[in-house]
């Protein structure tokens, strides 16, 4: 089947055509992104206001472009839309959109959860950076800019949460520490770039969480740490000062990731590990999960980065499963602004 995915849950207008597999994948014949980074660069990280009037500028020409590279209107079988978790504003756009045409091309339409898409991504029909695709079950890693959590996937439509942070996204750690430092935003791949160079034994950073056996992460006290740093240092001059910052602060980010993630694989007896987020583009993060995964047995598998990173393509897929499992939105779809991956239906608005 084809089927359109349509994504708007944060700060990226995406859509997306697929065409399922036999085998179980699907092939990605369109993936438009229009990203909104440069207008929300200025305040360091994501206004939803802003958020919610660029995806009403981009959403148009941006399903059109997708719809057209891949064939017309007429191939399509089904249109699917992040329906949550995100922002109440921006998901709305993608929803009252994929409502219009389901409605003007007589399409059923699919609410898919932001989540799903992220850890069903390794299946798209594309060649994974680090692995090969896993067998069912695996253990995934969802670090982004909103999300920081790990899941049991027994099946696409059997997900199991077995931990989340408490308070920032890992990707909300790099982010807010960066603007700290006047790195610019988004502040993970500044980091990642300076850390490349730095040495992360120089500055002792906090690695909450770390003794206890729950598979809940914290980021906030990291960044209150880099803040009292900073007061009593000042921010660092480009150089060995600012890598080694960075290479600390990353160095405490990633060791709380790995170790959580080994230990959940090695808690539900199932050797296949899968990163996904944009936080999974991060090198040093990599190298210490294949260094781990090695040590520990555990097979690693990380897709391409445009396939962890915000998309559509990940959306029309996820949503390609619950239409094949018989999941439909009515009329009266809405944001579910909070929308756990475990639960199969789409909450209720603000609950
Ligand atoms: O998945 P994504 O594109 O969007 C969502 O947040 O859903 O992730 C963006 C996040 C940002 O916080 C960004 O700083 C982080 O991923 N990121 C990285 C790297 N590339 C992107 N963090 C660390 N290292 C990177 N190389
Ligand atoms: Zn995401």
């Amino acid at each position: 089947m084809r089927i359109l995915g349509i994504e708007s849950s944060c700060d990226e207008t995406a859509a997306s055509v697929i065409e399922t597999l036999d085998d179980g994948t699907a092939k990605v014949l369109s993936d438009v992104i229009a990203t909104q980074i440069a207008e929300h660069a200025p305040y360091g990280g994501v206004v939803p206001e802003l958020a919610s009037r660029a995806h009403l500028r981009a959403i148009r020409p941006v399903i059109e472009s997708a719809v057209s590279e891949s064939g017309g209107w007429d191939s399509l079988d089904a249109i699917a839309v992040t329906a949550g978790p995100g922002l109440a504003g921006a998901l709305l756009i993608g929803i009252q959109c994929a409502k219009a045409i389901a409605l003007a091309r007589r399409l059923p339409l699919v609410p898919v959860n932001h989540l799903h898409g992220h850890l069903l991504a390794v299946f798209l029909d594309r060649a994974l950076v680090v692995g090969d695709r896993p067998s069912f079950p695996f253990i995934a890693l969802v670090a982004s800019g909103g999300h920081t959590a790990l899941y049991r996937v027994d099946s696409p439509e059997d997900i199991r949460e077995l931990g989340a942070t408490r308070d920032d996204a890992a990707g909300e750690a790099f982010d807010k520490v960066a603007k700290l430092c006047g790195l610019g935003y988004p502040g993970g791949p500044m980091i990642d770039r300076l850390a490349a160079k730095g040495d992360p034994t120089k500055i002792a950073m906090p690695r909450p969480m770390r003794a206890r056996k729950s598979l809940e992460f914290s980021f906030s006290g990291l960044k209150t740490a880099v803040a009292m740093w900073v007061e009593r240092n000042g921010v660092p001059a480009e150089g060995a000062g600012l890598e080694d910052l960075a290479a600390s602060v990353q160095e405490a980010i990633v060791d709380s990731l790995v170790r959580k993630l080994i230990a959940a694989s090695v808690q539900e007896n199932v050797p296949r590990v899968v990163l996904s987020g944009g936080v999974a583009a991060n090198r040093g993060l990599r190298a210490r999960a294949q260094q781990e995964c090695d040590r520990a047995g555990i097979s690693l598998h990380i897709p391409p980065a445009k396939s962890c990173t915000d998309n559509a393509a990940m959306i029309a897929y996820a949503g390609a499963v619950r239409f094949a499992a018989g999941h439909r939105a009515g009329w009266d779809l809405e944001a579910a602004v909070r929308w756990s991956p475990g639960e199969r239906d789409v909450p209720p608005y603000n609950r």
